[in-house]
């Protein structure tokens, strides 16, 4: 039994099935049913709900991910990895970076709009998270497929 392998890899795994599931439920489950269901105030209101209770989780997810990820590659690894993890490193990174944006404009502006009232500008803040967290889920599903086939397809 290898704990030092282990216990990191299983947080990561634990890390990468909120974050992109969260992400995947939101997008297929979740926005489709609003849209059908609410008129565009209580839809942009639910919304906002919904990103205020999931945030938080992405933040400690992300630091988690690289924390793990990060203990494994540099302590179990010795710094030395196939390209499966340089890639998944990449392809993480523009992911928190996407997300940072994601919080700091649309998010924020969001917030904003909705206290004031101003709803064509929710709805543009909106619009913005939504093609933003559909990039991330797409970038985060190949994520998925490059560090767990990688290494018996190409990557090795
Ligand atoms: C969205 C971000 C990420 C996702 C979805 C992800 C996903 C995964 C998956 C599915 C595995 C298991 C591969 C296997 O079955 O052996 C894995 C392993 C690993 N990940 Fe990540 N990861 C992410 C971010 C990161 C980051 C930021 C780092 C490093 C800083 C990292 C380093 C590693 C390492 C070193 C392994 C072990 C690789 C091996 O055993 O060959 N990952 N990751």
């Amino acid at each position: 039994m290898n704990l030092s392998f282990a216990l990191p890899l299983a947080l990561h795994q634990i890390a990468s099935v909120v974050w992109i599931g969260g992400m995947f439920f939101a997008h297929f489950a979740l926005r489709p049913t609003l849209q059908a269901v609410l008129e565009p105030e209580p839809r942009l209101r639910v919304a906002l709900g919904v990103f205020q209770r999931f945030f938080p989780w992405v933040w400690g997810a992300i630091a988690l991910l690289w924390l793990s990820g990060l203990w494994v590659f540099l302590v179990v690894m010795g710094g030395k990895a196939d390209t499966h993890v340089h890639a998944m490193m990449g392809l993480a990174l523009i992911m928190t970076l996407v997300f940072t944006l994601i919080v700091f404009l649309p998010f924020r502006r969001l917030e904003r709009a909705l206290a004031a009232g101003e709803l064509p500008t929710a709805a543009a803040s909106f619009a913005w998270i939504r093609g933003l967290m559909g990039f991330n889920l797409l970038l985060g599903l190949a994520t998925v497929v490059i560090a767990a086939a990688g290494p018996s397809l190409w990557f090795r």
